[in-house]
């Protein structure tokens, strides 16, 4: 049924109004790896070529219609194709792209991971292949900027293979160890890859296609990968319904000079007309109001012209536009904005808006760590990273880190978690003064895959301090013989002289007689005067000792030991041993003989 009427409109004469809307791809990668210079060339090319009016500048996004991209492929376009050209997003980055959302999926068909040949794989770049992962959404590699790699000669515009060819071989075996080097990041990200001409399955492989988007050496072979990927992948994803109640996702919320607060929107469904009714995701109740204006750049020919935006009556899929209209100062980035007609129930349209905010929220009484995104998708991002590493979430949120945020992280009581996480948010002031007050730690950062990176390694470096304390805290052996004529005050506390004879002696430690009894706690360490917390074998000290008199329970020449608790020398035993000294062994093979005269099994 479906193949029946597409054969029927393809079958209609000229075939201008393609049953396939434009499919929408988005460009990412690293900072300053050549995102929007690709952009930039590509739209140089075309206005070179005398095309500019063929371009339609959306908000957020760029319009390349087939005919242009078959200009700028020259002899390497080759197919038939139904997609009417491509749609590039041009507010690059993964921000843009978890922004780009229709209902839990992502709006992007396809997508372009930039990748700096000179540079590899760095944190952004992993970041938007996990992103692309997640989402499952198909893409493609640019190598771009080969004509850094030295000795390159430039062949503007080329096709890769005629760049290539006019290469020399250092420069060709240079450029084949690079990919070789991408093939392998791409591997460890799970992905099998090749260059795009050795590709046989592009269903199962990424293509990589060196380019140098500054000389424009393998651009058109990009467009073909892109073009070719759509038409055979992605067709049936296509359908376009460019009549009916207007969908789209809001890219950003801005304000404009004379305009108040707008929101750039990629309409993907349907169509927006002004006076239309609209619904739109905020982080309390969904917005309902009007559409006051509708708004898009002006064409490339015209841009140099004082105001930037033309209004127009009305918009169809799929297209960026600036939408103005009243009350929309807390709209949400990510979420959905929708017509509704007057036949349908606006309560039940917002509600299912709504339903978007709540099903990526996450609030739980585990113990887990607070987090807090911008958007409904960099939210989904972040939690998708965090649960497959296994690291627990208590709450997870759209919106600024809150006082409330701050107080719910420091309720949690296991310190590894009782932090607040933040990606590309900000504190308001009294969460700030919460956050100093209660010593809750903060992360934040706008590369999801650096903040995972400084929250992971705090943790361990956590967990080593809090396991040094541990071990810090377990009371070692000690022997100590008091000198005969060292009696400095018999009691209240008794003060004599000893010599550790073992071990070390500590502060606060109780100590036990040979005979097993354990006669008080020391409570002071000296050694000429000075106030000391421990003393180590063979040294000379007076000590203050809480509870015995001399005379009565200690004796000149006694030796006592310190009282160990059963409970750290499990510990001794299970963890400690081994660091131990001959002399600190033999102290506690001495102590352990005195408690088990008593009990055999003491400390097993
Ligand atoms: P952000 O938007 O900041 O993330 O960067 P971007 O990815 O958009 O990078 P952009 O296009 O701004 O390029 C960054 C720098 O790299 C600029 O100085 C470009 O001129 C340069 N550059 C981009 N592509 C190429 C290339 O193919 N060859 C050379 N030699 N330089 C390039
Ligand atoms: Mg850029």
């Amino acid at each position: 049924m479906k193949q029946k009427s597409k054969k029927g409109k393809k079958a209609k004469k000229g075939a201008v109004e393609s049953d396939v809307r434009t499919p929408i791809v988005c460009v990412m990668g690293h900072v300053d790896h050549g995102k929007t210079t690709l952009l930039d060339t590509i739209r140089g090319t075309a206005i070179a070529d005398g095309e500019a009016g063929a371009i339609t500048q959306h908000i957020g996004a760029t319009e390349i219609p087939l005919s242009v991209i078959k200009d700028v492929c020259g002899p390497v376009f080759a197919g038939k194709f139904q997609i009417p050209g491509l749609l590039f997003i041009d507010t690059p980055g993964h921000h843009s792209f978890t922004s780009l959302r229709s209902r839990g999926g992502s709006l992007a068909d396809l997508a372009i991971v930039i990748v700096d040949v000179t540079e590899g794989f760095l944190p952004q770049t992993v970041e938007s292949i996990n992103i692309l992962k997640q989402y499952q959404t198909p893409f493609v590699i640019a190598a771009n900027k080969v004509d850094r790699i030295s000795g390159w000669r430039s062949v503007e515009g080329a096709p890769f293979s005629k760049a290539l060819a006019a290469q020399n071989e250092r420069v060709q075996g240079e450029l084949e160890n690079r990919i070789y080097g991408l093939i392998g990041e791409l591997y460890s990200s799970g992905f099998n890859s090749d260059r795009y001409d050795r590709v046989t399955d592009f269903a199962t492989n990424v293509a990589l296609i060196p380019i140098s988007a500054v000389g424009g050496e393998g651009i058109p072979d990009l467009l073909m990968v892109l073009i070719g990927l759509a038409q055979r992948f992605l067709k049936d994803n296509l359908k376009v319904k460019a009549s009916g109640p207007g969908v789209g996702t809001v890219l950003e919320v801005q304000e404009e000079r004379g305009l108040g607060t707008t929101l750039d929107v990629i309409l993907y469904d349907g169509e927006f007309q002004t006076g239309d009714t609209i619904v739109v995701g905020s982080l309390h109740d969904p917005i309902v109001t009007r559409i006051r204006a509708l708004l898009k750049p002006r064409p490339l020919s015209e841009i140099r012209t004082e105001e930037r935006f033309i209004p127009v009556k009305h918009v169809v899929a799929a297209s960026g536009v600036k939408v103005s209209a009243p009350k929309i100062e807390n709209a949400l980035a990510g979420s959905t904005i929708r017509v509704v007609d007057p036949s349908e129930d606006i309560e039940a349209v917002a509600e299912e808006i709504k339903s978007e905010l709540e099903s990526a929220r996450i609030d739980t009484e585990n113990v887990g760590v607070i987090m807090k995104a911008d958007t409904i998708g960099s939210l989904e991002a972040l939690v998708s990273e965090f649960e497959s590493k296994d690291m627990p979430i208590h709450v997870a949120d759209v919106g600024s880190i809150t006082r409330k945020d701050v107080i719910r992280a420091e309720a949690i009581q296991d310190p590894l978690y009782s932090v607040v996480i933040g990606f590309n948010v900000d504190i308001l002031p009294d969460a700030l003064a919460a956050v100093q007050k209660n010593e809750v730690p903060v992360f934040l950062g706008n590369v999801i895959y650096n903040l995972i990176e400084d929250y992971e390694e705090w943790v361990t470096d956590l967990k080593m301090k809090m396991e040094q304390d541990r071990l810090h805290a377990v009371i070692r052996p000690g022997m100590v013989r008091i000198i005969p004529d060292c009696v400095f005050r018999q009691s209240k506390p008794a003060v004599v002289g000893v010599q550790v004879v073992g071990g070390q002696i500590n502060n606060n430690v109780s100590l036990m007689r040979e005979d097993g009894a354990v006669i008080g706690i020391v409570k002071g360490i000296q050694v000429q005067g000075d106030n000391i917390g421990s003393a180590s074998v063979r040294q000379e000290v007076s000590i203050s000792i809480d509870g015995p008199t001399v005379g009565r329970q200690i004796h000149e020449g006694d030796l006592l030991y310190t009282n160990i608790p059963e409970k750290h020398v499990k510990i001794i035993e299970a963890e400690l041993k081994p660091r131990f000294t001959v002399d600190e062994l033999e102290t506690l093979d001495n102590f352990l003989a005195i408690k088990r005269k008593r009990d055999p099994f003491w400390g097993l």
